[in-house]
């Protein structure tokens, strides 16, 4: 009765312990969420403001499909500030969210049969999006051991005369994982289109450097939004910034597939990068703190952690040895201890019987989560 390509795309299951944790709170036993990936923080007051102001003045209108023009120029500075990398804002498409962003990408380079290669552990979503444009995701297994970085031989390797993109992911989610300058410039020297997915830029630790595909090939199409860094995941608001050549194809597609972004979303987006850098900083060091109370607590129940997370808001802890799927187990932490996790599965099959926490959420709630978690931990 469906198109058979609805098939390829799995459920997301952090979402279903999510659910089962939300209707035990609603019956009464409070649930500590530790598993979903979204900040706890307000938006940057500027862009609420700036939403606010452009409503009561009445932009409720269709902007140009590739966005604002004031809001691409900001991006194309914000891009040149943080990569050192000059960027015409006609490069840009601002879109709602990361998510169509990654869309309009697949469905740029990919048709049906073409091979789309990407690191496992993965965010979910890529394959989903990959198997819905015809494509075939071809997984390339990183390793806890190695800090999950890629392995360019390995990607060398996978190549194919199918070949039609090579996803990176730095900071990634589930791992936290940055890839070092060298990787990403050999991945960039492979003469294959890189999707760099750059949501999670900014929110690194220890003194970790995300290094953009964009420093080295044009070759590029750089996937980013304002959901992670400023708070604004409810705005839904992103942006690509890809090749010249790549403007009107993509541009016909925007077109098509959505029209143009919500205008006032889009103000609040100027006012971000205008006014946000602040809050933005204030975030990232309220998440260092949480990530050391988190990864320390974990370690201290005796959990496998190889290295800290250098990036985004995850840990990915390694829960093999339970010796149980992680969707059941994270059932039975859910009923025994009452916190809800994120199932490894959800990002491949390189990460099942590993466990995504998330630091997103607040020091309070973390604390609470791991008391709970070590209480429990016996019994699982
Ligand atoms: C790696 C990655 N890319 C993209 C997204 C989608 O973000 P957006 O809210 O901008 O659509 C997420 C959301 O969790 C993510 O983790």
């Amino acid at each position: 009765m469906f198109a058979k390509r609805t098939q390829e795309v799995e459920p997301f299951l952090a979402m279903e312990v999510m659910e089962r944790g939300m209707a035990m709170a609603r019956a009464g036993t409070p649930i500590v969420q530790l598993g979903v990936g979204e900040p706890n923080f307000d938006a940057p007051p500027a862009a609420v403001q700036a939403a606010v102001d452009s409503l009561v003045s009445g932009e409720t209108h269709y902007t140009d499909s590739r966005g604002l023009f004031t809001l691409r120029e900001a991006i194309a500075q914000d891009c040149e500030k943080r990569r050192g990398v000059a960027v015409d804002p006609d490069q840009v498409v601002v879109t709602s969210g990361t998510s169509p962003a990654i869309l309009l990408c697949l469905n740029l380079l990919v048709d049906p049969g073409d091979e789309v290669i990407l690191a496992t552990p993965h965010y979910p979503c890529y394959p989903n999006m990959i198997a819905v444009c015809g494509g075939k995701p071809i997984l390339v297994p990183t390793s806890p051991q190695d800090g999950f970085v890629m392995d360019v031989a390995k990607v060398r390797d996978a190549i194919t005369s199918r070949t039609r993109a090579i996803f990176l992911a730095s900071p990634a989610n589930p791992t936290g994982a940055v890839q070092p300058k060298e990787v990403v410039e050999e991945l960039s020297d492979l003469g294959i289109p890189i999707l760099s997915d750059e949501i999670y830029d900014g929110l690194t630790y220890d003194g970790a450097t995300v290094t953009s595909p964009l420093c080295f090939t044009e070759n590029c199409y750089v996937l980013d939004g304002f959901s992670k860094r400023y708070a604004m995941t409810g705005f839904r608001l992103g942006y690509l910034i890809a090749p010249e050549i790549a403007m009107l194809p993509l541009q016909s597609l925007m077109q098509s597939f959505f029209i143009s972004t919500s205008q006032f979303v889009q103000q609040a987006g100027i006012s971000a990068l205008a006014r946000g850098a602040e809050h933005v900083e204030h975030m990232r060091r309220q998440y260092a703190i949480r990530r050391r109370i988190l990864v320390d607590g974990l370690r201290d129940m005796g959990l496998s952690i190889p290295i800290d997370p250098p990036g985004a808001f995850y840990v990915l802890v390694d829960m093999r040895h339970f010796e149980r799927d992680s969707l059941p187990l994270c059932f039975d932490i859910l009923d025994k201890a009452h916190v809800a996790l994120g199932p490894g599965r959800d990002f491949g099959e390189a990460a099942e019987g590993f466990v995504r926490f998330s630091f997103a959420t607040s020091r309070e709630e973390i604390e609470e989560g791991l008391r709970r978690l070590a209480r429990a931990l016996p019994e699982l």
